[in-house]
């Protein structure tokens, strides 16, 4: 077990046996979902427990030193002057401003550690300052790191505040990371979610393949951009994906809306069961992967549309004859607004997909004035957190 789980927000649960953890998720899923859905949750869990995510986003933190991070009750000697130190890891459980220095990890793969090492030894060489989140200060900020699961490769991404020397950064991306595309990218904005501009790339490409696989040894090719979104756990979110159609096939729809869309992966992996699809989306970048993964799996059928869901839905009228909805929100859920239009759409059915149980309950009180959910269930993408999945069927009243 990692020494730091204790501290670390990454694997939370861990000291809980696997099978208790699916328990209490699906008795949380449950109690939220019980005003609109009674019935039994399933639950498939996740594919892989350990190294199971494609993409982790470390941070460069300089901070005080904690003699005894986990005791809070230890007050500091004020008439000490503080001590620094440079740390690069994930951030301290509930913290915003501190991260834990990543010696194991059992989230993403077996070189992490070593990579970090390395790259910890770099910047002391290179005399980098890392960033102090509490002054905004300090040149190093993010390590974005992606993996493919069916391809081949990933990407590395240095995010800083300002352009730094990377000499000899690439070698030792190369030596650990072979065959990553390795890129550097500014945000000096106030919070880390504050975006990233000027994406250089060091070494390789600048987007990442990911496969989805479907029956038969089909599979539908992705191009991912560093802004774009993909399912964190590929190989769980595969399963998803493969339930989500066996869905599609059941209904039949002729049209597939397919809301909150990234970077295509509902309408490219149901393109052959739908004569048409609309793919909404509004990190454009990821429409740009979406319309490029179209050409690249010869898909012709859908169509994208860089925009919010609820613009959308106010200069689009739905076509309810024959159609299916997909929504596949990020944590905070549809917007209230786009959930009364989907709600009076008269689509028959919607699908929900859920990272965020909450939210999914709050956008099924009003779903549920016309809507019935059929069926909920749930995939394990987060093992050793709290976090789970939620696939919910919903029927037209
Ligand atoms: C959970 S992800 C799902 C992406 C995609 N369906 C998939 O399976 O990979 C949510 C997506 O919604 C996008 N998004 C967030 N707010 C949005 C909004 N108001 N309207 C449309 N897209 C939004 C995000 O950029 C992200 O790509």
């Amino acid at each position: 077990m990692c020494k730091n789980a204790a501290l670390c927000g990454g694997c939370a649960l861990i000291k809980v046996p696997y099978e208790e953890q699916l328990k209490q998720k699906v008795a949380a899923v449950s109690a939220l979902l019980e005003p609109y859905f009674s019935g039994e949750i399933k639950v498939t869990p996740t594919a892989l427990n350990k190294f199971y995510r494609n993409k982790i986003e470390l941070s460069f933190t300089h901070q005080p030193i904690h003699k005894d991070p986990q005791n809070k009750k230890i007050k500091r000697d004020k008439s000490v002057p503080l001590e620094f130190e440079d740390v690069l890891g994930f951030r301290q459980m509930g913290r915003w401003d501190r991260a834990v220095n990543l010696t194991d990890c059992l989230i993403f793969n077996e070189n992490l550690p070593w990579f970090v090492y390395k790259i910890n030894l770099w910047a002391k060489a290179k005399n980098l300052s890392f960033y102090d989140q509490r002054k905004h200060t300090g040149i190093l900020r993010t390590l974005m790191i992606r993996q493919s699961f069916n391809k081949k490769g990933g990407m590395i991404m240095f995010i800083s505040t300002a352009p730094f020397d990377t000499n000899g950064l690439t070698e030792i991306c190369n030596q650990i990371y072979p065959g990553f595309s390795v890129l550097t990218a500014i945000n000096d904005g106030m919070s880390d979610a504050s975006g990233i501009k000027d994406i250089r790339v060091l070494s390789g490409v600048p987007t990442m393949q990911e496969a989805i696989l479907l029956e038969g040894g089909k599979e539908i090719i992705f191009e991912i951009s560093p802004q774009s979104f993909f399912q964190t756990n590929t190989k769980t979110a595969n399963l998803m994906y493969q339930k989500v159609r066996s869905k599609v096939a059941e209904i039949k729809p002729k049209i597939l809306y397919d809301f909150y869309g990234g970077a295509g992966s509902f309408s490219l992996t149901n393109a052959d069961l739908v004569e048409k699809s609309f793919c909404v989306e509004c990190v454009p970048e990821a429409v740009e992967n979406g319309k490029k993964n179209a050409d690249l799996n010869s898909i012709k059928n859908v169509e994208f549309y860089c925009q919010t869901t609820e613009d959308y839905l106010t200069e689009h009228n739905i076509e309810s004859n024959n159609s299916l909805v997909i929504l596949d929100p990020a944590r905070a859920g549809v917007h209230p607004k786009a959930c009364e239009k989907l709600a009076s759409c008269g689509v028959k059915n919607i699908l929900y997909i859920s990272c965020n149980p909450k939210t999914l309950a709050e956008n099924l009180e009003v779903l549920t004035k016309n809507y019935t959910v059929k069926s909920a269930e749930c995939f394990d993408f987060f093992p050793n957190t709290k976090h789970i999945e939620t696939f919910v069927e919903l029927v037209l009243k």
